[in-house]
């Protein structure tokens, strides 16, 4: 993706476009690729995608003195942080943050959108950090495609008591109608994604996309 005028919108952004990652991409894409191989390969691009992702967090100044006596003026986190995913994709998403913050806690939302192509959702159950309104939020989901999960997710969180502007949401695949939607309803969060594909079919799937990544990645297809 060398140019989309998503781009240019400070709340949305997509992992360097390196040819390690769109071959990673391409490995997740290929309708051949066997199980084993598509958990091993969107657990690589999970770990890049979360690294990526916290670069959005707040940071704050931290002052230390290196082994060699030398003063620097560093930076560490300056928020607490949490994740939350939506099941059952995004759980496939906590073992790669947990790799990059190992204590982390991490809340659940069960949403099941409708498989009847109206792009509608159903919530079922949230559990989450008891003080969650007081910290960052990473909302784990690997498919952004209508966005009536993701909204519905946000909704949740919100009821909660998070801030929007406290709310980073990571995805590995996003479509432009599903970017557009979550921002128009919550315009304050973040989204970052690996890859933005062109669009959905007439069943909802992106396009050209990788299929349904729940059944893929948990063997259920
Ligand atoms: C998938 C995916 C997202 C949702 C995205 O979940 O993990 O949650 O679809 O689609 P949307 O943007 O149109 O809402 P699904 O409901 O298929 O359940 P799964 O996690 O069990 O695969
Ligand atoms: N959920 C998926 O798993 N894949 C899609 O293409 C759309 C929603």
């Amino acid at each position: 993706m060398e140019s989309h005028p998503l781009l240019d919108f400070p709340q949305f952004s997509l992992v360097p476009q390196t040819p390690q990652i769109i071959a990673l991409m391409t490995i997740l894409r290929d309708r051949t690729t066997q199980r084993s191989d598509f958990v091993f390969y969107s657990d690589r691009l999970f770990r890049i995608l979360m690294e990526e992702g916290l670069a959005y967090l707040p940071f704050s100044k931290k002052a230390i003195i290196t082994p060699t006596e030398v003063p620097v003026d560093g930076l560490e986190f300056g928020t607490k942080l949490c994740g939350v995913s939506i099941i059952r994709a995004g759980e496939s998403m906590e073992n790669a943050l947990r790799q990059v913050l190992p204590h982390v806690r991490i809340g659940k939302i069960l949403i099941q959108r409708k498989e009847d192509g109206s792009g509608t959702c159903q919530h079922f159950y949230t559990k989450i950090p008891k003080d969650i309104s007081h910290r960052n939020v990473l909302l784990l989901d690997p498919m952004l495609a209508t966005g009536g999960s993701a909204i519905c997710a946000i909704g949740e969180l919100l009821k909660n008591g998070v801030l929007e502007q406290n709310i980073l949401f990571l995805n590995m695949v996003a479509v432009p109608e599903g970017v557009k939607a979550v921002l128009s309803a919550y315009p304050k969060i973040k989204i970052v994604s690996v890859a933005l594909d062109e669009g959905l079919n007439e069943k909802k799937y992106i396009v050209p996309g990788i299929g349904d990544f729940g059944d893929r990645y948990f063997g259920t297809e």
